[in-house]
């Protein structure tokens, strides 16, 4: 791993799941160039471990449904001073037409991989002496649509956890923070995968482009750069807080 250079991030561990893509792969970019030092967590070990080579960092690994997983994961780390709860699937559908396994599938990425990343990094962090969870949600963990029923539920319920584990922490005077970022639509490989689900993508894509005030999707530069602010100590005061990062879809 290299060791911390100059920069925002100077000297700042992240742990970054879904780093191998999209988002992740942007946020682990961005925390590089700003002197972090980062490890790279995915289930796509091809691209993961390519990344990683590339920046200078570390791949793990990891499954985020898997408990067992991000213990031994974890266990690769003396201490941690940031963790990106990225990782994470969408599912298309409404309330009519999402199995209860879809459903259940959703949740176990989306939710209880957040939780057992957040239960599992409290003593790395406290190891560090504080840490900042960043918990990715999104514009629809806030504002609902009907044809995403099982993502709307799973990301309203990670934007909710994230506040009650920031309670937690600051009520145990650990020194961590937890806070959500929620972005509009942003054209990674998620969002392509979601048009493959669909019977008409040219209309799906320029629905996606609707929902924004902005009347465009979003870059990946853009979510990694307030992932920068919250790993940094410049967001010192904010906690259990959202960040919507999304063309002003939520307005
Ligand atoms: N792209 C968007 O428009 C958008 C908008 C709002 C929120 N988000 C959220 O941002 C996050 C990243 O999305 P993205 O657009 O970069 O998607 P992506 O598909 O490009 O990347 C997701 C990454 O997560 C990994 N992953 C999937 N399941 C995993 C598992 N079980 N364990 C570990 N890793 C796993 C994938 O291998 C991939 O590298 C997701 O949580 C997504 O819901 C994305």
């Amino acid at each position: 791993m290299s060791e911390g250079k100059a920069g925002r991030l100077a000297g700042k561990r992240c742990f970054i799941t879904g780093g191998a893509s999209g988002l992740g792969a942007a946020i682990a970019r961005a925390y590089v160039a700003e002197g972090a030092q980062v490890i790279i967590a995915d289930i796509d070990v091809a691209e993961g471990q390519a990344l990683a080579d590339e920046l200078g960092g570390r791949f793990v690994p990891l499954d985020v449904r898997e408990e067992a997983q991000w213990i031994e994961a974890f266990a690769t780390c003396d201490a941690l001073d940031v963790l990106v709860n990225n990782a994470g699937i969408t599912t298309l559908g409404s309330i009519e037409e999402v199995t209860l396994d879809q459903l259940r599938h959703e949740f176990d990425i989306d939710v209880a991989g957040v939780f057992l990343g957040t239960k599992h990094v409290i003593p790395l962090m406290r190891a560090a002496g504080g840490g900042s969870v960043i918990n990715m949600s999104s514009m629809t963990g806030v504002r609902a649509q009907g044809n995403l029923v099982a993502y709307n539920a799973a990301k309203a319920a990670v934007t909710h956890m994230t506040k009650s584990c920031a309670l937690h922490f600051a009520q145990q005077g650990y020194n961590i923070r937890c806070n959500s970022v929620h972005p509009g639509a942003i054209h990674t490989p998620i969002i392509d995968k979601v048009l493959a689900q669909s019977e008409d993508p040219a209309a799906l894509y320029q629905s996606f482009v609707d929902v924004h005030p902005l009347k465009r999707l979003g870059r990946p530069e853009e979510i990694a750069a307030i992932c920068v602010y919250l790993a940094s100590d410049e967001s010192g005061f904010a906690t259990g807080a959202e960040f919507r990062i999304d063309g002003g879809s939520t307005i």
